[in-house]
């Protein structure tokens, strides 16, 4: 490892990643700009918009607010770690249904904090569904949209979960 450089491993998308980094970089900038994996935006930059959100270790995390090197150990997911390579995740495919997108920008954070919404309540009511992305911002739906695909995706993909964890 070169002098000032953060050796950094982690999982990344159910895949090992090892790389020497700038200690200095967010958790964004590897994303997207190591990594290329576009589908987690940049917003705000700030912590105020969500469009940045992934998945670390379970949780939903602004991407532009943490450092790189605090992934080093953890499990990491975006949105491009969603689906496989043909079909859509049980989640994408109910805001697509439910018609919870429009320009998109926001859509990768919302999936992604939906997602931990999920892992961790398979049978969520609205004020937990709507708490879980109160950081997400979104300037073209007006939510409900947003909301109803939350709830359809609880309902559809979540089943096996409902059934088999403890509440
Ligand atoms: S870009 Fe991270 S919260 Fe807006
Ligand atoms: S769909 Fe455009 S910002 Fe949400």
């Amino acid at each position: 490892m070169k002098k000032n450089r953060f050796h950094l491993h982690f999982i990344l998308n159910g895949q090992e990643k090892s790389l020497d980094i700038e200690p200095g970089i967010s958790a964004l900038g590897l994303i997207r700009d190591i990594f290329d994996l576009k589908g987690t935006k940049e917003g705000c930059g700030i912590g105020e918009c969500g469009a940045c959100t992934i998945v670390v270790d379970g949780q939903a995390v602004n991407a532009c607010l943490m450092f790189a090197a605090q992934l080093d150990g953890r499990k990491v997911l975006t949105v491009e770690g969603l689906s496989g390579e043909a079909e859509l995740h049980p989640i994408q495919q109910s805001f697509s249904e439910q018609h919870a997108v429009q320009c998109g920008f926001c859509t990768p954070g919302i999936l992604m904090s939906t997602h931990a919404l999920l892992e961790e309540k398979p049978n969520p009511n609205r004020a937990e569904i709507i708490k879980a992305v109160a950081g997400n911002l979104c300037r073209c739906t007006g939510y409900q949209s947003i909301i109803a695909g939350i709830e359809n995706a609880a309902d559809r993909c979540c089943k096996g979960q409902k059934s088999s964890k403890k509440s």
